[in-house]
């Protein structure tokens, strides 16, 4: 039987796009299904594998997105997200490989279906582009998007405090407010894909919470304190409102937690 940690390597160095989305969402069927291991004999890749485009560029070089009801501004907001699904495939799948073997076949079952769902939410951004008249790639995209994977390698309690409890959760802070304008162009397809997306987020979060918990009772150490001083730690962006209260509330992230390192 194949290794489920070799059957993620090799989703995480697959670098096509929309070979990567279809690898994602085989590993977490097979793993569902009982077909692979749950060995970890492989070593997750530092750098998952990139198709030659799009362009990665720093936040501060990325060429403006121009006026929001504009063709061209809905392109770059469609192209921008799908490129975070695109590398939240990534993020997930490490999460599963890399952190797997300590925490135990829950949580591969739980982040594997992450992946799944990234895959999907890629999957209908790169769609809606591509009805647009566009592609992922097209544009540039940002660079940034795997430095809180390499900052967090070492510790899965890192991991989790920064990639689902702030970057995901902040995704629950924005797409409110996305899906409102997009509803107000007109443009329902896309209000639709941005609903789910929402809600499966919300799921992520709470994976995300739930195995932080988990952890930090293993450890003796108080969630609170301890996602504040990892959050100060290996999060360099600033943690920051309009939160999402609810949708956060349902993720199970308390606002003690939050509201403390706002600044
Ligand atoms: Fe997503
Ligand atoms: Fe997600």
């Amino acid at each position: 039987m194949t290794s489920v940690s070799a059957a993620i390597r090799a989703a995480l160095l697959t670098a096509d796009p929309t070979a990567k989305a279809f690898a994602a969402r085989q590993v977490a069927r097979d793993w569902a299904a009982g077909k692979l291991a749950f060995v970890f004999d492989c070593a997750m890749p530092d750098e998952p594998a990139r198709p030659a485009a799009p362009e990665l560029l720093p936040p501060n070089r990325m060429p403006k997105r121009g006026k929001g009801g504009s063709q061209r501004g809905r392109i770059a907001l469609w192209h921008a997200l799908a490129h975070i699904e695109f590398v939240a495939i990534d993020l997930a799948l490490d999460m599963a490989g890399r952190f797997g073997a300590q925490m135990g076949p829950q949580f591969v079952t739980d982040f594997l279906a992450v992946a799944a769902d990234e895959a999907m939410h890629f999957a209908l951004l790169a769609r809606r582009l591509r009805t647009l008249g566009s592609h992922y790639g097209a544009l540039p995209a940002h660079s940034g998007l795997w430095d809180a994977a390499r900052e967090t390698s070492h510790d899965v309690a890192a991991r989790l405090a920064v990639v689902p409890m702030v970057l995901e959760a902040r995704g629950l802070d924005v797409t409110p407010m996305t899906l409102e304008r997009v509803r107000a162009s007109g443009d329902e397809t896309g209000a639709r894909i941005l609903e789910r997306i929402l809600d499966d987020e919300i799921r992520h979060v709470r994976f995300g919470s739930t195995h932080f918990t988990a952890v930090c009772a293993a450890r003796g150490e108080s969630a609170e304190s301890l996602w504040k001083s990892l959050v100060t730690r290996h999060f360099r962006g600033a943690v920051k409102p309009p939160f999402n209260d609810s949708a956060r509330g349902e993720a199970g992230l308390p606002r003690e937690f939050y509201t403390g390192v706002a600044h």
